[in-house]
């Protein structure tokens, strides 16, 4: 498994944004939005293209094509859906499937309550979205549900993670090589509540606002 905290001072400055409890809902989302397509582009660093013929109005060349079939991107929901958005803006042939995950807020378990993502992934690059990864329990689940489903490798985009929750992916996925997690900051760690600290709150309602 691989980690990269992307370095860049924008990421750094749009995030210090989002953290700040002051920031509204629809600042929150463009603010997501634009983070997450700066961390896509490191993110599809290994995006699997063919070389293309290609004719310039000048004359003819080699270009770069993605290869078939295109990459699955699955946002898992609530939150990783405002992480659409800016990913595919990015990478917009790409398909996407959806992940219904959440957690038990007593036992912190992750549960599996909706799933639209085709049967059969063998061979595909997925990129999955979500937000904040903190006891890390969602994504070992959706990992293994996609590489269940036969998926060629996994890169996931977070904006946060805790180093609990890193570790504990680690010892799952650690050995693997077609795991990759690619993050704008990695925190000092879990509260009591397992909410990532200092973080920037609830995700999803902070995207969305207060469901219960
Ligand atoms: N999910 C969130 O939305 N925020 C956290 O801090 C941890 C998990």
């Amino acid at each position: 498994m691989r980690v990269l905290v992307a370095d860049h001072p924008l990421i750094a400055h749009k995030l210090t944004v989002l953290r700040d409890k002051n920031t509204p809902s629809p600042v929150f989302r463009q603010l997501t939005e634009e983070l997450v397509t700066l961390l896509a582009y490191e993110a599809t660093r290994q995006v699997r293209v063919e070389p293309v013929n290609i004719e310039t109005p000048v004359t003819s060349t080699v270009g770069t094509g993605l290869v078939k079939p295109t990459p699955l991107v699955v946002p898992i929901l609530r939150a990783g859906l405002g992480m659409l958005e800016g990913m595919t803006r990015l990478l917009p042939t790409a398909e996407v499937g959806f992940l219904g995950m959440a957690r038990n807020e007593e036992t912190l378990e992750a549960i599996t309550y909706a799933e639209r993502l085709p049967e059969d992934l063998t061979g595909r690059q997925v990129y999955v979205l979500d937000p904040m990864l903190a006891t890390g329990g969602t994504l070992i689940e959706a990992f293994k549900f996609l590489f269940d489903r036969g998926a060629a490798d996994i890169t996931c985009i977070c904006l946060l993670a805790a180093p609990e929750g890193l570790a504990k992916l680690e010892a799952v996925h650690g050995a693997r090589d077609n795991v990759h997690v690619v993050l704008a900051s990695i925190d000092e760690g879990l509260n009591e509540k397992s909410y990532i600290v200092p973080g920037l709150g609830d995700a999803g309602d902070r995207l969305y606002g207060v469901v219960d």
